[in-house]
């Protein structure tokens, strides 16, 4: 049975191109809306794969999954080819990612309910963030209000971050659009520098 959020939708056939407004419309209002701040745009998750496919991708994880939209428009990109892993620390989120992931019938994408600066995700060869722990520093277009905004928190969470970053095995990358909350990774080295979609986009590559 098709859920609630997929009969939402356009109508999408099989070969058809895919663009945000397409993806997006298979959101509830209020995630659409966020869209253009909080969810990585199509032609970055396009960019990613075509980056991925060329560095021998075995295994992605994209650290704070939102609504699910990067790793299920991945998964369809790569094929169904890579286990790709979304950890996402707001419930309604995971219970979204979950129902979408149904509906564009991606089983090789994982989506769990954690907190990565806790239960960070090692042994991956590939990681990807969209700036996840800026939302501690923002006043507009938040996902709710749920956690506090506090410069202090922000800058804990950005040194447990890089200190997480530091456990990859050499060669791993960790991909960024918006940035991952810093200027310098240390450990890391950048192999890609772009500017797309109005965002930075990075790859840096543990040393
Ligand atoms: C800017 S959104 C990007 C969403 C998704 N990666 C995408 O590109 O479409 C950042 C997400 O990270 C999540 N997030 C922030 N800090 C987190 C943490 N410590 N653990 C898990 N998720 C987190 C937020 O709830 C939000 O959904």
């Amino acid at each position: 049975m098709r859920n609630q959020f997929f009969t939402k939708g356009q109508k999408f056939s099989v070969g058809d191109p895919m663009t945000d407004t397409l993806w997006d419309s298979y959101l509830p209002e209020k995630f659409q809306t966020l869209s253009p701040f909080q969810w990585t745009p199509i032609s970055v998750i396009e960019r990613t794969w075509k980056y991925l496919s060329a560095d021998g991708v075995t295994s992605v994880v994209d650290l704070g999954s939102g609504v699910g939209k990067f790793c299920i428009h991945l998964s369809l990109l790569s094929n169904h080819s890579i286990d790709i892993l979304g950890l996402e620390d707001r419930e309604e989120l995971v219970s979204l990612s979950n129902s979408l992931k149904v509906n564009w019938e991606t089983p090789n994408v994982e989506f769990r309910k954690e907190n990565f600066l806790k239960e960070f995700p090692v042994g991956r060869s590939h990681y990807y963030c969209f700036n996840p722990l800026y939302e501690t520093m923002k006043g507009s277009h938040s996902i709710d209000s749920i956690k506090q905004k506090s410069a202090i928190q922000f800058l804990k969470d950005l040194q447990s971050l890089k200190q997480n970053l530091l456990l990859l095995t050499p060669k791993s990358k960790l991909i960024t659009f918006h940035g991952f909350g810093g200027n310098f990774l240390p450990g890391f080295r950048v192999v890609v520098k772009e500017e797309i979609s109005g965002g930075e986009y990075l790859v840096w590559e543990r040393e």
